[in-house]
This record gives structure tokens, sequence and C-alpha cells, in this order.
């Protein structure tokens, strides 16, 4: 892999073929992805929605480089990534380099180009929300939209783009494969979606867009608040949870439950249930963190604010009927879901009951379930 910077590649000799730039979305999950198996494929059936307001833009060029050899076996990339506050950051993660590393094992041109990717995030990375979803789905697509320029006879439809690249994605990680999907993002094999195009390891697939625009559908006015609770780094990453499932003692009684509250939860959409939904994406987020509890050696990514969080929202659900509920990530900061019409209410509940708890005051709101989009920049043979 050889990686340059923009500054100093720009030596008159380049020339910028194709450019795109992509915004692909945090996803949050309501069925968890807690354990994979063989080439990052999730134990379990698992579902997400996008969160419209966290995302990240990605613009790649393919510079036909004179002084490339044909021949030369290394990705050449020029990296740039920018934080929420438009700040350069260091030099690309490793994951991403072996992400780029494996991609050319499908698309062989990129030997023959240099990459000119720049890249950045609306959110804070130290919010929590795991930016590496928004990231991977972000270049995965621009490196798809890129095959297809220069493969035109492969002729894809505007979902098979989208599929290729969840495939793709779910290799730098495997959420971000759940990104590139509108309305319930579903990644995973599960008998109640038996047929491939329902359900599969290998990619995620969008299931109730359609709900996003039936006004009687609970999904057309679903919202999720992040709440953030802290911004300090993981004490264990992601990589290390998926790894912890590997002889935990409840790996059977995780997968079963899994597979049964994806069940649960599908139903609750199908019959437009929402109390129902919310209930089973509570157990959900709870049955994740206490699989954290109980692995080998034990840990917890919750804080004592997330707590007192949970239990501030159980209260306003049982005293001031106020239908909300909460999901977590790995880690301590709490998405709130809530529907449109109890929004005033919900922004009192933040505010009275809520904000004490939260990292200097902060929350985002997000729409959920919109897809990723992207637009040519320059056309430039
Ligand atoms: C708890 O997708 O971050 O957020 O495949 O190792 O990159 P890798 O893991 P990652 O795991 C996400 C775990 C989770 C649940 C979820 O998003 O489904």
């Amino acid at each position: 892999m050889q990686v340059n910077s923009f500054s100093n590649n720009h030596n008159g000799s380049s020339k910028s073929l194709f450019e795109v730039e992509v915004q692909a979305p945090a996803n949050i999950a309501l069925i968890k992805y807690w354990g994979k198996k063989g080439p990052q494929l999730p134990l379990n059936a698992n579902c997400s929605l996008n969160l419209n307001q966290c995302f990240t833009t990605t613009k790649i060029k393919l510079i036909a480089n004179a002084n490339l050899a044909k021949s030369d076996q290394k990705v050449s990339i020029d990296y740039q990534f920018y934080n929420y506050k438009g700040e350069l950051e260091s030099s690309p993660h490793p994951r991403l380099l072996a992400f780029l590393e494996n991609a050319k094992k499908d698309f062989p041109w990129m030997n023959q180009y240099t990459l000119q990717i720049s890249s950045h995030n609306n959110f804070p990375h130290a919010a929590g929300i795991a930016s590496s979803a928004s990231a991977f789905a972000a270049l995965a697509l621009g490196l798809c939209l890129m095959e297809l320029k220069l493969r035109p006879e492969l002729d894809w439809t505007y979902e098979q783009i989208f599929q290729e690249a969840s495939k793709l994605a779910r290799t730098g990680s495997g959420s971000a494969c759940r990104s590139l999907m509108s309305g319930l993002a579903v990644w995973g094999e599960h008998p109640l979606l038996s047929s491939p195009d329902k359900s599969s390891n290998e990619f995620a697939i969008s299931h109730f867009k359609e709900k996003l625009e039936d006004t009687q559908h609970f999904f057309h006015q679903l919202m999720n608040v992040v709440l953030i609770v802290n911004t300090q780094k993981k004490s264990i990453s992601s990589s290390i949870g998926h790894n912890s499932m590997q002889g935990h003692d409840f790996l059977e009684n995780r997968l079963v439950p899994a597979q049964q509250h994806f069940t649960h939860l599908y139903e609750s959409i199908l019959s437009n249930n929402w109390i129902n939904f919310g209930q089973i994406v509570e157990q959900e987020a709870c049955s994740l963190h206490a699989l954290m509890l109980t692995a080998r050696p034990p840990y917890c990514l919750m804080h004592a604010h997330t707590l007192e969080i949970m239990q501030r929202i159980w209260l306003e659900r049982s005293e001031n009927k106020l239908p909300i509920y909460f999901t977590l990530d790995a880690g301590a900061n709490v998405h709130l879901l809530y529907l449109k019409s109890d929004e005033a209410r919900v922004k009192n509940f933040i505010e009275n009951d809520i904000a004490e708890f939260l990292v200097e005051q902060k929350w985002i709101f997000n729409q959920t379930g919109m897809a990723p989009h992207f637009q040519w920049q320059r056309k430039d043979l």
C-alpha cells in the first residue's frame, strides 16, 4: 500500500478521471450484531435504522498517474480525513488500508490509478456514534460507483449498486453494510425471511422502506435522539466484544432469543405496533450489555449516567405515559426513540430530567431510515 498526501502529489503528471462524492449515514442497531463468524458474517440476524444527522461525506477521485507503472501491485492513495470541526486528522487507520487492499481483489483497476480520497464526519467522533459504519459505507459506495464507470458493461441496477456496496462495506466493518440500506436495514439470515432476496449474511437488505411514507405507520414518525453521556474512547473495542462471544457461557442463550427478538420486532412493524416495537428494542439493548457483564473477563461500557437515564425513561413512561424507549450501542450513550408527534414533550423531558447527565448538555436529533446518496462531481476524460 502506498500512501501519499494530497499536497505533495500534485506534480502536474496526473489527470483526474472521475470524481464522485458520497454521503452515508451512521446507523443504530435495533437487533444487535454481536459475535461474528468467517469473513465478517453475523452470528444472528440484526437490523438497524440510519441516522440522518450523523453522516460521513467522502470524495473519491481517480487520478491516472503517469508515474504509476501498470504492473504496480500496490494501491496508491492520497488520503485526508477531516473531523467534524473541519480539522485535518492523522494518517489513515490500518483498518482502512486493509480494507482497500482487500477491495482490490474485486476491483483490479485500483492498481492503475491513484485514489484521492477525502472524507469528513459531520458528528464528533467522540460522541460515541460508530463512525466506522458511515465511513466504510461511503467509501464502499464510492468504489462501486467507480467500478460501474470503468466497466459499464456490468449494467448494474440502482439496487445492485447498493447491494454490491453493502457487501464490500461489510468487509470493512460489519455494521457498515446496513448504512447502505433505507427503511429497516436487515443483515443476516433469518428463517422468517428465508428467500435470498429477503435476508443474506453477505449484505444488508432494505425492508419496510414504503412505511417511511405511510402517514398511518409509526415508521413515518420515528425519531432518534442521541444522548451523549460519555465522549471518552471506549475501553473495549467492538472487535474485542465480538470475540468475547466465542465460548461465551450464554452463547446459545443469546442466539435463540436474538432470532426471536428479530421475529417479534419484524411483526411489530407489520402490525404497526409501536409499543411492542419499543419494548423489544429495549430488551435487546439490555441483553447486549448483559453479555458484556457476563463475558470472560467481564466488562461494562455503561456509565452511571447511562443507568440513571434508563431509569428516568422507565419512570417517565410509567408515570407520565410518554411512549419513549431507548437502545444502547456498545458504549455509554443512550439512543432515545420516540414519535415525532411527542417531540415537544420529549424535548421538555430531556431539558428537565436528562440534560444534567449529559456531557456539555449535548444531544443530537435524527430522523431515521433514509438511504445514502451520491453525485458525480466531474467527468474529465
Ligand atoms: C454493538 O460493526 O463496529 O454496534 O464488524 O468488528 O467493525 P466490526 O464491528 P461493528 O460492531 C457493531 C456492534 C454494535 C451492534 C450493531 O451495530 O449491530
